[in-house]
């Protein structure tokens, strides 16, 4: 909605009545802040949520470069196969857990590296670095994201690539911002041009021929298709239009619940691999505008194996 219809939807007839019989054309204050709040969503109840992961967000996104410049000193964990943990991502992750408990301290967490810490029907679900592999490398594409669930919701979603400072927020119900500028899907509506993202299932082979049919159908008749190594940005990158659509198997609930936000208030749509909104428990998504996704499962659909659904 424009700031004129925003204006005019808000303002009762009396008020217009008042500001026309005083001869004036300014507007009472309250009358502009309604308004303004409005037009802004400033007024949400998440807006103060919003602003601590914000904050949560950029700080450890500080952190983190800092520590890009000592990556050979680094200690590393292997988790699994293919899978690191640096000192990196448990210092980030306990900086951005502090600022959230200090604000919240009733609230829940679910973080990558240190599970979950029961408390209210509120919910943090927090990837400190995502792009591991990437920032141990030094390959530059990585990011922090959190999210905030309430009764299984998520309502608010953030994004932080420290290296470009670029900040990707959303707010259910209230748009999607990339450093505080409206972001849109693509108007993509063939396969013929389009770019996609992926992530390639590299933590086990289950899943390799499934996706391998997948990867087949969606390379041969797009524009091209990336890889670029963390799945929070990805999904940023869907909802910023810089990407047509993506898609990925075995995804965890924090490397796209921010992510799965910021798609759709940019006006995308997300689905698990049987057209559903099971995503965050099977970890399988689809995620593009509207007309992209459906061309995009269609094209995935015939290769999705029973346990993928
Ligand atoms: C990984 C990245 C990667 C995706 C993996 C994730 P991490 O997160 O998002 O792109 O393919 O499935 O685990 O381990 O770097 O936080
Ligand atoms: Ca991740
Ligand atoms: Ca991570």
């Amino acid at each position: 909605m424009s700031f004129s219809a925003t204006a005019s939807a808000l303002l009762s007839h009396k008020d217009v009545v008042n500001v026309e019989k005083a001869g004036s054309s300014f507007l009472p204050i309250s009358c502009i802040h309604a308004v303004v709040c409005a037009y802004i969503n400033l007024d949400s109840p998440m807006q103060p949520m919003l602003n601590i992961a914000v904050r949560a967000a950029r700080s450890a996104g500080d952190l983190i470069l800092r520590s890009s410049e000592n990556i050979d000193r680094l200690h590393i964990d292997q988790k699994g196969k293919n899978d690191y943990a640096s000192e990196v991502d448990r210092m980030a992750e306990r900086e951005i857990i502090n600022i959230i408990k200090t604000a919240y301290p009733e609230h829940s967490i679910l973080a990558e590296e240190s599970g979950a810490q029961e408390g209210n029907d509120f919910v943090w679900v927090i990837d400190p670095l995502d792009g591991t592999t990437n920032f141990l490398h030094g390959f530059p594409q990585y990011a922090v994201s959190i999210a905030l669930k309430h009764k299984g919701r998520i309502e608010v979603g953030v994004i932080y690539d420290p290296l470009r400072d670029e900040l990707f927020t959303a707010k259910r119900g209230g748009g999607a911002m990339l450093n505080n500028r409206r972001i849109r899907v693509t108007k993509q509506t063939s396969l013929k041009g389009a770019l996609i993202g992926t992530g390639f299932p590299f933590k086990t082979d289950l899943h390799m021929d499934a996706y391998l049919g997948m990867f087949r159908a969606i390379a041969t008749d797009s524009a091209g298709i990336r890889r670029a190594g963390a799945a929070a940005l990805d999904l940023a990158y869907v909802a910023a239009g810089r990407l047509d659509g993506f898609w990925e198997i075995g995804l965890m609930e924090w490397d796209m619940a921010a992510g799965i936000l910021l798609v759709k208030e940019a006006g995308g749509a997300v689905t698990d691999f049987s057209f559903n909104d099971k995503y965050l428990e099977s970890g399988n998504l689809i995620a593009a505008s509207p007309k992209m996704h459906q061309i995009m499962y269609q094209m995935i659909e015939p290769h999705v194996t029973a346990n993928l659904k």
